[in-house]
């Protein structure tokens, strides 16, 4: 069978463009090696743009409006000191609490209600063929059965450790990135809300982020080695590690049952250019942002815009060349969030052997920052988001 559009990947990228083809009477073929199941319960980012939010309004789901929470502001906490960057008083925007998970199961069943055709489950995924005219993508369905796809071009939207992205030939290919010398420890627990919005931690001990799921389920991590293993962590240590982290203020964490602890390892990393003869990659498949600035989903949705954009204009002009024009208008954001998410990375964690110096200097950095309007404004303008593209 053809199709116009191949999407290897069906995470929130690939769905959402898989979505935004369809209401531009493009049709799409998206596939996945994970089930849906497997995906639902791969916990992730929490944190949406308001652009981000918007797309999921634009004909997806509206339930971000009954589920999701609207934050106004977001807290960076210095040695149990409170500064809260108030997002709405410096740029007039809000970011949404709406897990990944549920932007995922809003796509998945989305799509599954405009008669999409995504499948889950697939194996044995192979595409060729990107540098001619007709590319294929060959794999096995759940039930067992092999297929073979003709596509007019072909999207990797297939995750931080993409097979697509090697189509790029090495002598093509350009990679950025850094290794950072830390990881997060994630849980989610049973309690309530410590706080009305997320809250940024150092105390000098290291990291650690309050976030929220619901009114009753709670999405916690605290800075932890790159090799930690979680489980020979107690719940007791687990607490006592997180309270030491935020304390000050007269401030306590709301406690409860711990359910789901994952140790998260992070990285920067960038591969350009974006696209290869037919081949385009989208989200994490072309770049990986370190977590700490709640840029990864946001990154991947806005490069899927731009892409739905690109990809009919390229099939209405019958014109591979029209791909080329896709990097360069994504990657000034990409480039952006790739700052943004180092320099929050880089002020709020301690790297292993700081010295007393180091943790001075991280300390006025901190102090310039939430001390001054610009430097609050700075914040509150990266964390909500760029205005659309293209930016500059
Ligand atoms: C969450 C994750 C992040 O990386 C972040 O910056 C904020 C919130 C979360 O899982 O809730």
């Amino acid at each position: 069978s053809t199709t116009p559009v191949a999407i290897v990947g069906a995470g929130p990228a690939g769905l959402m463009l898989s979505h935004l083809l369809a209401r531009r009477g493009v049709e799409s073929v998206a596939i996945d090696t994970r089930t849906r199941q497997e995906i639902e319960t791969t916990h992730r980012a929490g944190i949406l743009e308001a652009d981000s939010a918007r797309m999921l309004l634009d004909g997806v789901s509206d339930r971000i409006l009954r589920d999701g929470y609207e934050h106004e502001g977001v807290e960076l906490r210095l040695h149990g000191q409170g500064h809260r960057i108030d997002f709405q008083e410096l740029v007039g925007a809000s970011v949404w609490l709406y897990p990944q998970t549920d932007v995922f199961i809003d796509l998945a069943d989305a799509r599954e209600r405009d008669g999409g055709d995504v499948r889950f489950g697939v194996t044995e995924v192979e595409v060729d063929g990107v540098e001619t005219d007709s590319p294929t993508v060959r794999f096995t369905d759940a039930g067992g059965e092999r297929h073979e796809l003709r596509a007019t071009y072909v999207v990797g939207a297939d995750g931080s450790r993409s097979q697509c992205r090697r189509l790029v030939p090495e002598a093509r290919r350009r990679i950025y990135g850094k290794e950072y010398p830390f990881a997060w420890f994630g849980i989610l627990c049973e309690a309530p809300m410590s706080a009305p919005e997320l809250i940024y931690a150092q105390s000098g001990r290291g990291f650690a982020l309050i976030s929220q799921r619901t009114d009753s389920v709670q999405r916690m991590y605290l800075q932890c080695e790159p090799d930690e293993d979680v489980h020979a962590w107690s719940e007791d240590q687990i607490w006592s590690e997180l309270q030491a982290r935020v304390a000050g203020d007269g401030f306590e964490l709301e406690t409860g049952p711990i359910f789901e602890r994952a140790r998260l390892n992070f990285r920067s990393f960038v591969q350009e250019p974006m696209s290869h003869g037919r081949l385009v990659l989208a989200g994490d498949a072309a770049h990986t942002v370190p977590p700490t600035g709640a840029k990864g989903l946001n990154l991947a949705l806005a490069d899927v815009k731009v892409l739905a954009d690109v990809l009919e204009q390229a099939l209405d002009t019958q014109d591979v060349e029209v791909l080329e024009t896709y990097g360069p208008r994504a990657l000034a954001r990409v480039w952006r969030s790739q700052n943004f998410s180092y320099w929050m990375t880089q002020m709020l964690h301690t790297p292993p052997g700081a010295d007393a110096f180091d943790v001075r200097r991280q300390m006025g950095e901190l102090e310039t920052v939430t001390s001054t309007q610009q430097g609050r404004a700075y914040v509150a303008e990266c964390y909500t988001g760029w205005p659309n593209h293209p930016i500059g």
